[in-house]
This record gives structure tokens, sequence and C-alpha cells, in this order.
């Protein structure tokens, strides 16, 4: 069994080599990113567990769409230092940030929430009275084609939360460090080993099925790679043809597709730290 973030910081480097000599097809996207609205579930236990005070100075470390932040914000005269990753989320807690009810409360952070120290060091925060994560993907990202999260949409692989979708160009300097140290789906997809892959879609996907599904994976790219979200989802449907539980609307349990694309997300942008 492979160590996932072993495998992860030795493969990095030998797939950004690898991939130049491959011609990846490049995602002719007009759409504009992130239209969806995240709702966050668990709004009215995260206020009654943090409590926020008037003065209270708090830090959402996953913006999102800003449903806890907001909220956090309309409860009372408070300061949220809201963190993201993703350069568009980010663009939101900035316009979010220019509005008379926020102006002087809201400050918004592009980076990982992982380096949440380095990023409100020279800020001049003394403490923060709470914190709030919601970790995972935003309904925006997963239904944002262009972005190549969902096995349900066409779009390229992708993967990263860090990158506006494939042919957008990085817009704020922190982006370009974040994409300089990365890989994206189609990396992992068409170079990591069988081993590597039935390890990252165990851990990260929890699929009893996963070396049948890197398996099948490794045979179709060597007809060719992998270059779309729908082929790779149509290889793992083939691989596992029957919902395992008939019962219940949860894709999560029903759907192989939805644990491999979630195992290669978490991985790809590292979303443990
Ligand atoms: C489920 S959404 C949060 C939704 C938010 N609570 C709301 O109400 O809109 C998760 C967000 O966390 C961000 N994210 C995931 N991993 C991250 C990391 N390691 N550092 C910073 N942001 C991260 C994603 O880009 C995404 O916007």
């Amino acid at each position: 069994m492979f160590s996932v973030s072993f495998v992860r910081s030795l493969n990095a480097k030998a797939c950004l080599r690898r991939v130049g000599n491959l011609q990846q097809q490049r995602w002719n996207s007009t759409e504009v990113p992130y239209t969806a609205i995240h709702k966050p579930v668990m709004l009215q236990q995260v206020l009654d567990h943090m409590a926020p005070r008037s003065g209270g100075i708090y830090c959402d470390l996953t913006f999102g769409d800003g449903g806890y932040t907001k909220a956090l914000l309309d409860s009372c005269d408070c300061k949220v230092y809201a963190i993201d990753q993703d350069p568009t989320a980010y663009e939101k807690a900035l316009q979010l940030a220019d509005l008379d009810a926020y102006r002087g409360r809201l400050f918004p952070l592009l980076g990982r929430f992982g380096q949440v120290t380095k990023l409100v060091c020279d800020l001049n925060v003394p403490k923060f009275d709470g914190m709030v994560m919601d970790i995972g993907v935003s309904s925006g990202q997963l239904e944002t084609a262009s972005r190549g999260f969902s096995y349900k949409l066409d779009g390229p692989l992708d993967m990263r939360m860090f990158s506006r979708g494939q042919g957008m160009e990085p817009k704020k300097q922190e982006e370009t460090a974040l994409l300089a140290r990365s890989i994206s789906a189609y990396e992992v997809v068409n170079f990591y080993s069988r081993e590597q892959l039935a390890d990252i879609i165990y851990q990260y996907g929890g699929d009893r099925l996963s070396r049948k599904i890197a398996t099948a994976i490794v045979t179709a790219r060597q007809k060719e790679p992998f270059q779309t979200t729908s082929e790779l989802a149509a290889v793992i449907q083939k691989a596992c043809p029957q919902p395992r539980w008939q019962r219940g609307d949860d894709d999560m349990v029903r759907n192989s597709a939805a644990r491999t694309f979630q195992a290669i997300r978490i991985y790809v942008n590292d979303e443990v730290i």
C-alpha cells in the first residue's frame, strides 16, 4: 500500500514533465464560472455553536459562496477573515467586502487554510474568537462544467480549485503560485500507475472496487489518453455497472463514479491540509 501523500509529491514533478510531451485538449468554454449558489446545510448549528458576539473576530477557512461568513457578519457587529483557495470564491468575497453592510468587517484572503497563520501574520489579528470550516467542493465549483469537478457534466479533466478552469489565465500572484505547484486530474488519470490510482480511490473515495476501477482506467488510457470527465465517468460506470445499493438517492453511496471523482478531487487539491 502506498502512502497517498508520498505518491503525490513523488509524482507531481514527473507528471508535469511528461504532460509536456502529450497534447492535452484545450477546453473551449465561454461559460461564466461559478453561477450556482452554495447552500450551507448547517448554518443554524454553526451559529449556535460559535455564538458570535459584537467585537469578536472570526475566521471562515472555506469561504465558498460566503454562507457562513454572511451569517456571522449579519448576526452582530463582528469581523470575519475569509479564506478560500478558489480565486472565483475570493473575488466573490471581495465584492461582498465592498458592500456598505460589510465594509471594514470582512477581510478576504486567497490561499489554503493550512496556511492560515502565514496568511494573517501581517494583518495584526490578536486572536480569533472562532473558526469555521466547511470542507469539500461548493455547488458553484461542481456545477461549472469547465472546472471539471463533476462526473455528470462534460468538462476537461481539471478539478483544481485554485484554477479558474482551462483556458483561463490566473489574475493574481497567489494563483500563479498555487498553480505552479499543482497537477490536474488529467495528469493523475493519465500517468499514475494502477496501484497509485487504486490507493487514491480507496483512501479518498472509500470504494472497495478501487482496484477494479484503477485497472479499467489504465486499460482504457492505453488506447488514448482521457481528455474529459465524461470519458472517465463512462469507463468507471462500465467497470462497475450495477449500483450496489438500489435504494436511496445518495450518489456517493450508489455510484462509483461519484466516489472516484471525489477521491481524485481531494488528491489534486490536497484538501486534507
Ligand atoms: C463546501 S464549500 C464552502 C461553502 C461555504 N460554507 C458557503 O456557505 O458557501 C468548500 C470551499 O472550500 C474551499 N476549499 C477546499 N479546500 C480548501 C483548502 N485546503 N484551503 C482553502 N480553501 C479550500 C473550496 O474552494 C470551496 O470554495
